[in-house]
C-alpha cells in the first residue's frame, strides 16, 4: 500500500549553513504540503533511537554524533506517492552520486552530512513521523 505521507529532517549541516528556507522552498514547489514541522535538537541518545536500524553499521556512532551536533528541522510531508517522489527530489545518499538539481546535489557536503533525510518506505514514514509528532500536531 502506498500512503501519501513521508517524513524528512533537514540535517545540522544544512540548517547551520542557512539552507533551511531554500530547501523548504524546493519541497513546497515540488508539490509537498507541510503537515507538521519543528526545529529541534537531538541528543546523541535520541539520534541513536531514530537511526537504530543502522546500529550495526560502521558509521553509526559518527552519524549519531553528527545528528546531535546542531539543530535539525523535522517535518511530515504530504503528496501523492510521497515516499518515492521525495526520494527523487533529494537524490542519492552520497551527494557525489546525486542527480543534478536534487537537494543533496545542491546542498549536501558529504555522504554523512547529506543535508536531508527522507523515509525509505511508507511504514518507516509513519514510524519516523510519530517519533517527533503526536496526532494533534499534524494538520
Ligand atoms: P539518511 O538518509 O538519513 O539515512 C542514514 C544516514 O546515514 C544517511 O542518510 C547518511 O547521513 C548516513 N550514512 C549512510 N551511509 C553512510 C556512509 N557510508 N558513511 C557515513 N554515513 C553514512
Amino acid at each position: 500500500m502506498t500512503t501519501n505521507r513521508t517524513f524528512t529532517m533537514i540535517k545540522p549541516d544544512a540548517v547551520a549553513a542557512g539552507h533551511t528556507g531554500a530547501i523548504l522552498k524546493m519541497i513546497e514547489e515540488a508539490g509537498f504540503r507541510i503537515v507538521a514541522m519543528k526545529k529541534t535538537l537531538l541528543t546523541p541518545e535520541r539520534a541513536g533511537q531514530f537511526y537504530a536500524v543502522h546500529a550495526e553499521r560502521p558509521f553509526y556512532k559518527d552519524l549519531c554524533a553528527y545528528m546531535s551536533s546542531g539543530a535539525i528541522i523535522a517535518a511530515i510531508l504530504e503528496k501523492d506517492n510521497a515516499v518515492a517522489d521525495f526520494r527523487k527530489l533529494i537524490g542519492a545518499t552520497d551527494p557525489a552520486k546525486a542527480e543534478e538539481g536534487t537537494i543533496r546535489k545542491l546542498y549536501a557536503k558529504s555522504i554523512e552530512a547529506n543535508a536531508v533525510h527522507g523515509s525509505d518506505s511508507d511504514e518507516n514514514a509513519a514510524i519516523e513521523g510519530s517519533f517527533y509528532f503526536s496526532h494533534t500536531e499534524q494538520f
